[in-house]
């Protein structure tokens, strides 16, 4: 019955080595992120208390369930900027990206690329969570031929990609920077995502941590996270290109 009363833990700043959070969904009602500005406010909130110093945001892109538009989406996020500074938050706000997936609908968006840049530079993009799409490694090859830096949300989030298969060794190869979720390593997505997210990492093949933050239920997990100290060892210890941003 004392669990009832267990004290809500404070937030320490473990993520100060990253600098910038570069994946979450945090403009309010566009995908399957945050439901309203309050929501958007507290998480930010949270990330700054947890470190962060930046944010990039990346709603998600997806064929046909989020049929968001970039325009859109830039005018929506120079919208909550502005709510956001009202509301005295602190975290500054360091541009707007996209969370593309690699669906049906993708090639289209290669045919005529308008792609919102993570740091101006690169194009966040994620697999399906399920199954593989035929012809997705193709699609990746052919944005680097047209000149874009890719980056691959949670590889670790794929249970069909094997961690010590040919085709993530291909991926690495042909220069596809990899994005892990901090959450990944407190076991938020289970016990394999997490497994193969410190798997990653200790092969150097992890080149940015992002907290995908959708709501506050994320941004609690990341606060508990704050207090992992194996956490907080690895975010001193390992280079993640995050500052670059
Ligand atoms: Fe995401």
């Amino acid at each position: 019955m004392f669990g009832l009363f267990k004290k809500k833990r404070e937030p320490r700043p473990i993520f100060q080595p990253l600098g910038t959070d570069m994946h979450c969904h945090l403009i309010p009602c566009v995908d399957d992120g945050s439901k309203c500005v309050e929501e958007s406010v507290d998480c930010l909130n949270t990330l700054k208390a947890v470190g962060y110093d930046k944010v990039i945001i990346t709603p998600h892109f997806q064929h046909p369930r989020f049929q968001n538009d970039e325009d859109d989406i830039r005018r929506r996020y120079e919208e909550l900027k502005k709510q956001a500074a009202d509301a005295g938050v602190e975290i500054e706000f360091s541009g707007i990206g996209g969370e593309y997936r690699i669906d049906t609908g993708f090639q289209a968006r290669l045919d005529n690329p308008r792609f919102l840049q993570v740091g101006g530079k690169y194009v966040l993009v994620e697999f399906s969570l399920h199954q593989q799409m035929m012809g997705c490694d193709e699609m990746i090859f052919d944005m680097q031929m047209k000149g874009y830096e890719v980056i691959l949300a949670h590889p670790e989030r794929y249970p069909y990609l094997n961690i010590n298969g040919s085709r993530i060794e291909q991926l690495k190869n042909q220069g596809v920077y990899f994005q892990t979720n901090a959450l990944s390593l407190g076991g938020f997505y289970g016990d394999e995502a997490k497994k193969r997210a410190y798997q990653m990492i200790e092969r150097g093949w992890v080149e940015f941590m992002g907290t995908d933050t959708h709501n506050t239920m994320y941004s609690q997990a990341l606060i508990d996270l704050s207090h992992d100290r194996k956490v907080e060892k690895l975010l001193e210890k390992y280079e993640f290109m995050n500052k670059t941003l």
